[in-house]
């Protein structure tokens, strides 16, 4: 059995190696996330900060020039008490790498027990050795849970004290300068009731505007008795020190338990946070490992993904599921932010990068988490319809670009609101979960109902021109390229929508079984047939001298930025150019049109996405970490390996290595999730259509293999690419049928090996 664990020595522990470290050996579950600070915090200001995924103040947004209908406050991610702060002391020095007289750390991250540990070897300037170990773990099994031990152990006779602190009195972080960060720094959480009591360290507080409560317990326990011990309450923080004395060699532990829980999910957070600490305590720290590792043991069963030949990348794809893991919302009223609960960028808010670049990970793998998710995004419907009334239309949704809990939270809307291909995302995500699972009922529940929303605020955007149906003033996935008209990317998910609203009316009206979407919709026969032709009509924008689809009506006519003369330190061009000046040339910031071919292929041409690719391949910066994985997925389609290599490589490190120099304000989810998409969807070549789920698999030069699982509904199929050969097999006693290189194979429990094929994939 594979073991799942990423290390890192420490080195040198300037700002920028500890703020990376915090996001890389950050400790989430989907609810909770508590970025990987030392405990003993540093000389430097680095971002301490603890999350529950959904729980979020409002700020305001000021628009300078505050036309109609801009958004002027925002949701935003709030950092709540900060539960992870322990300083030792050993014989009243700090323990700490800044004062040792040598020292050497290391962290690392298991991924099948599901925590993470930070040893250092410190050694005072008596010569006194000091060995310690943190180990911590946000529970996968007990959402508000959080456990931290801290082991220490020195060669001589030592007298220890532990500092710790439980502190209510945080801010968010900010940078003016980064417009993908914050721009101003906000206490949101403030102290309600702060106590001391038993052991018990407790701070509830609530967000200054957004009406959110949040409990936070803190439990400590030591190993040795207590020489003396002394609490400390302010209005805010609670902060505790405790002394100890300990032989040469004799271990003292610190065992923390932390519960952390708010009132969008309990009635009295509180009391909640209370229950959940008694279980927890009654269960055990091994029972809680225990059940640790069991949930991850089931995890990986069904959601690894491994490659055989080159361990640092199998090392680094298998670190990119944990971390997706860890980021996605499990409770159906949270989804996942950009970051995950890893850091504050972007705010903590949900975009389409979930539906685009994650969903399809957890709805091949874990269908539950998938429902979840679209559950979620249900749950904002109503507020996606009200985003469309105050954008001025009658009818249907418009999920905002990016929000908590269902607001538009984007305060550049060229860039924001006008990429309405969100729509696109939540019915791509529905239409792929559909198609994965067959769970018709909750298509019939609620599936059927936001795709009928989506078409219908699809058909009022649009219009038709001589005989074509438009979609004019869009922003596709290209952030610079704003507000054009027939964005090609736009369109084919348009009229994709529209073909699935209709069929699934249709079918579930046949079987009676779209009552309750249309009860929800009052939709009539009429819209549908209307919906029917914007399909047929839609314009789908071509150039038959280039043989590409055009990303929009004008881009041929800008001129082409000079990718390979623009100097290295000028990119992202969003940090160094003014939008006019991008919007006015062919330059793309990631993938869009070439997107729109790997997810909508049957609406075009293989030539014409192969001229298309190398059309925008020279004009594309990939600035956006969504990028080089959609040109990985898309060069294997096209026969290209070597790029697609290349490009998956760029995808794999981009968290690891911090290659985007911004890891330090959370990791890239969406590109974690598009680093599983290059191996299933490309290098696999899979694709789920209508009429099946078809792979047309090649090997990578480089590697000996590749292997993952894919559970459809309610089967897991075990693909494994080995050398030339191919093997599929099920886990049940039964048989699927897909199409491998376009041959219809049955698939049973018994494994099956075919012959690899080291072509294009299509
Ligand atoms: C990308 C968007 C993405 C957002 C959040 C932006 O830089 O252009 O496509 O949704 O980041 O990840």
């Amino acid at each position: 059995m594979k073991r799942h664990i990423f290390r890192k020595r420490q080195g040198k522990l300037d700002q920028k190696e500890l703020e990376l470290e915090e996001t890389l050996f950050h400790n989430a579950n989907g609810y909770l996330g508590v970025r990987g600070s030392m405990e003993e915090g540093s000389f430097h200001e680095t971002l301490r900060g603890t999350y529950l995924n959904g729980v979020y103040d409002i700020v305001d947004m000021p628009q300078a020039e505050p036309l109609y209908g801009l958004a002027n406050k925002k949701e935003t991610l709030v950092n709540i008490a900060d539960i992870q702060t322990v300083r030792l002391y050993a014989d009243g020095e700090l323990c700490t790498p800044s004062t040792a007289a040598d020292w050497h750390g290391e962290r690392s991250l298991d991924m099948d027990g599901g925590f993470t540990k930070r040893t250092l070897t410190w050694k005072s300037k008596a010569g006194k050795k000091v060995n310690v170990a943190v180990t911590r773990m946000a529970s996968f099994t007990r959402l508000p849970l959080f456990v931290l031990q801290y082991r220490v152990i020195c060669d001589q006779a030592t007298l220890f004290r532990f500092e710790t602190e439980h502190d209510c009195n945080v801010h968010n972080f900010s940078d003016p300068d980064d417009p993908r960060l914050a721009s101003v720094s906000v206490q949101h959480m403030l102290p309600q009731e702060v106590t001391y009591k038993d052991g018990l360290s407790k701070i509830v507080t609530s967000t200054a505007r957004s009406g959110i409560t949040v409990a936070t317990i803190v439990y400590d326990t030591f190993s040795l008795p207590i020489l003396s011990s002394t609490e400390k309450e302010s209005t805010a923080a609670i902060s505790r020190a405790v002394s100890f004395s300990a032989k040469s060699n004799e271990e003292l532990l610190l065992t923390r338990l932390v519960v952390c829980t708010d009132s969008r999910r309990w009635k009295d957070p509180l009391k909640t946070a209370e229950a959940f600490l008694s279980d927890a305590r009654q269960a055990g720290i091994p029972q809680l490992f225990a059940e640790q590792k069991a949930y991850l043991s089931a995890f990986w069963k069904y959601s690894s993904c491994e490659i055989e030949g080159n361990e640092i990348l199998d090392e680094g794809l298998s670190f990119n599921l944990y971390e997706l893991l860890q980021s996605v919302g499990k409770d159906g009223i949270s989804h996942l932010a950009a970051k995950g609960l890893s850091g504050e960028g972007y705010e903590g808010h949900y975009f389409w990068d979930t539906e685009m670049f994650v969903q399809p990970l957890f709805t091949l793998t874990q269908p539950k988490i998938s429902k979840n998710l679209l559950e979620y995004r249900y749950t904002i419907l109503n507020k996606a319809r009200e985003n469309a009334r105050f954008l001025g239309y009658s009818k249907g949704a418009l999920y905002p670009w990016r929000t908590i809990n269902g607001e538009e939270c984007s305060g550049f809307f060229p860039a924001g609101t006008a990429q309405y291909h969100i729509n696109g995302a939540v019915a791509y995500a529905l239409i792929l979960y559909y198609l994965v699972t067959d769970d018709i009922d909750f298509m019939q529940e609620k599936g059927l109902e936001m795709l009928l929303e989506i078409a219908r605020f699809w058909y009022e955007l649009g219009n038709f021109f001589k005989g074509q149906f438009m979609i004019n003033c869009v922003t596709g996935p290209d952030e610079y390229t704003c507000l054009v008209n027939n964005n090609y990317y736009t369109n084919v998910s348009a009229k994709y929508d529209f073909h699935w609203a209709v069929k699934l009316y249709r079918m579930l009206s046949k079987e009676g079984k779209a009552t309750a979407a249309i009860a929800a919709t009052g939709i009539c026969e009429e819209e549908i047939a209307a919906f029917e032709k914007a399909e047929q009509a839609m314009f789908l924008p071509y150039d038959k001298d280039l043989d590409i689809n055009l990303q929009d009506d004008s881009f041929l006519q800008k001129k082409q930025w000079d990718i390979k003369a623009t100097p290295k330190e000028k990119f992202p061009l969003l940090l160094h150019y003014h939008p006019l000046t991008l919007y006015n040339h062919q330059v793309c910031k990631q993938a869009d049109t070439v997107f729109a071919h790997y997810l909508y292929e049957e609406y075009t041409s293989y030539s014409t996405m192969l001229h298309s690719y190398d059309y925008y391949e020279r004009l594309t910066t990939h600035d956006s970490s969504l990028s080089p994985c959609i040109f990985s997925i898309m060069a294997s389609r096209l026969g290209l390996h070597e790029k697609a290599y290349a490009y998956f490589k760029d995808s794999i490190e981009i968290d690891i290595h911090n290659t985007h120099g911004n890891t330090k304000d959370g990791i890239h989810t969406a590109n974690m999730g598009g680093s599983y998409l290059c191996i299933v969807f490309g290098f696999a070549g899979l694709r789920i259509k209508e009429t099946g789920i078809y792979l047309y698999p090649y090997l990578p030069t480089a590697w000996k293999g590749y292997a993952f699982c894919l559970t459809l509904r309610n089967l897991h199929m075990h693909v494994h690419i080995h050398l030339d050969e191919i093997a599929l097999w099920l886990e049940e006693k039964t048989i699927q049928k897909i199409f491998l290189y376009d041959k219809e194979r049955t698939i049973t429990e018994k494994k099956i090996s075919f012959q690899l094929q080291q072509r294009s994939n299509k």
